[in-house]
């Protein structure tokens, strides 16, 4: 804090000038105490190799600022001095996570200190919801921030619909242990999307990299849809499912899970004959692994976590011989952000496996055409063919021509 006061550094000549204006004023002033106050653009918790801004604030705009990092109660050389009231850090490393306050001047009491947070420093620790991010209004969740790194503390951030982003609590742990925060009983304003970090005691300001986003709805406050297959819910595989979900009830957008994980959402088009709002979700040519229960739900843009009542469950049966079990994930095309990320990993993991599987057959293949191919030049050899006969094409298959001139 400090005391609005000019009259403490000026020249003679310059409270003269100022006059009785001044005086008067820095008189009506004394016991009036004006606080600086430091703020982070765009954030205080910076991703590691990012910049942020510090920004002083005082009522007196053209004054000059100085910037200083602190160690507990002990402030440190000054880090950046002679600034208007920017000042910018980075790209961060560990080094610049810490405790910073600004002053106007050196005697100048400085302003609240402002924690600057490097995320990013440890790998990510995983976070879950229970019983599930889908949750009724009064509700108890509780979340579950798990990491095998062992960190003394875990940190629970929530970033709500407005993007307003704040520390929502932190617990210590003790070696592997989770922490357990309890959100509940939830409201449209616990709503949103949570995040945990770990850190360890002795550096505080450094933080892993944000957990995978967890994202707690609201759903049942309104009107549930109605979810029907085009074509049926039994399909025969290759046929192309579409999936649609429709309301009465004026959605912006709808949503669609399959055994409870989130494919997407996508935002309501056209209007049904009965003039309800719908969106259609396309799968894809059908395979058995679609099959399964789906819902969907509603919801309004400008109330992102607030999700209508659940619709009835649609269970899909996909038959029929298959050429292909890769299970489509929706058309990327059509399908808006995230949340997707539980069907890419399950179909990257299919590409693998098709790619080993491929990978393999044709090392099988190769070896059993090689011996095949050995033997038949041994025959050939045994049989006095010149080695001339042998073409070697140039690149990595070998043509035998057999005795009566027959490519084998
Ligand atoms: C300080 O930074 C903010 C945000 O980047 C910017 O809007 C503002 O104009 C800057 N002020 C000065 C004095 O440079
Ligand atoms: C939520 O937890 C509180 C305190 O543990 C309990 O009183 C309340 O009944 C719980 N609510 C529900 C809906 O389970
Ligand atoms: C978001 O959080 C801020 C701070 O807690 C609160 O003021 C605001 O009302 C919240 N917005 C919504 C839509 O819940
Ligand atoms: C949502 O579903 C519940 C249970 O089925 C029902 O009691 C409630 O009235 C529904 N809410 C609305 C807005 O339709
Ligand atoms: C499936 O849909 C795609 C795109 O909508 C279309 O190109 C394709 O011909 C359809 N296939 C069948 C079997 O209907």
């Amino acid at each position: 804090m400090r005391l609005r006061s000019r009259a403490m550094c000026p020249t003679l000549l310059s409270l003269l000038s100022l006059g009785f204006y001044v005086s008067l004023r820095n008189w009506a002033a004394v016991g009036e105490y004006e606080k600086l106050s430091l703020s982070a653009w765009p954030s205080p918790v910076v991703p590691l190799g990012q910049t942020v801004t510090l920004q002083c604030h005082s009522h007196s705009p053209l004054e000059r600022f100085r910037l200083f990092k602190r160690d507990g109660k002990r402030r440190l050389p000054e880090l950046q001095g002679d600034h208007f009231n920017n000042f910018t850090l980075g790209p961060v490393t560990g080094e610049h996570a810490g405790s910073y306050t600004c002053s106007e001047a050196y005697w100048s009491a400085p302003s609240d200190p402002l924690q600057i947070v490097v995320s990013g420093v440890f790998k990510k620790p995983s976070i879950s919801a229970h019983p599930g991010p889908l949750v009724q209004q009064g509700d108890n969740v509780t979340l579950r921030c798990h990491s095998l790194v062992m960190f003394d503390k875990f940190i629970l951030h929530h970033e709500n619909s407005t993007g307003h982003f704040q520390r929502h609590g932190e617990m210590l742990t003790g070696g592997y242990a989770p922490a357990d925060f309890s959100i509940g009983p939830m409201t449209l304003v616990s709503a949103g999307t949570y995040r945990c970090y770990g850190s360890l005691r002795r550096s505080p300001y450094e933080w892993s990299a944000p957990s995978d986003p967890m994202d707690i709805m609201i759903t049942g406050l309104s009107k549930k849809p109605s979810l029907s297959a085009q074509g049926g819910s039994m399909v025969r595989s290759g046929e192309n499912v579409t999936l649609v979900c429709s309301s009465e009830s004026a959605f912006d957008q709808f949503h669609l899970l399959r055994e409870g994980v989130n494919l997407g959402r996508h935002l309501a088009g056209g209007q049904s004959p009965r003039r309800a709002l719908q969106a259609e979700f396309p799968l894809g040519p059908g395979t058995p692994a679609h099959s399964g229960v789906y819902r969907c739900y509603g919801s309004f843009t400008r109330s992102p976590y607030s999700w209508s009542n659940s619709s009835d469950p649609l269970f899909l049966s996909v038959t029929g011989s298959t050429t292909s079990t890769c299970p489509s994930t929706m058309d990327p095309h059509t399908t808006e952000e995230a949340q997707l990320s539980q069907a890419h990993s399950s179909t990257w993991y299919i590409v693998l496996g098709l790619v080993t599987a491929f990978t393999s057959t044709s090392i099988i293949l190769a070896a059993l055409v090689c011996h095949w191919c050995s033997t038949q030049n041994h025959v050939a050899i045994m049989e006095g063919e010149p080695m001339e006969a042998r073409i070697v094409n140039g690149e990595d298959s070998i043509v035998t021509i057999s005795p009566f001139g027959e490519m084998l």
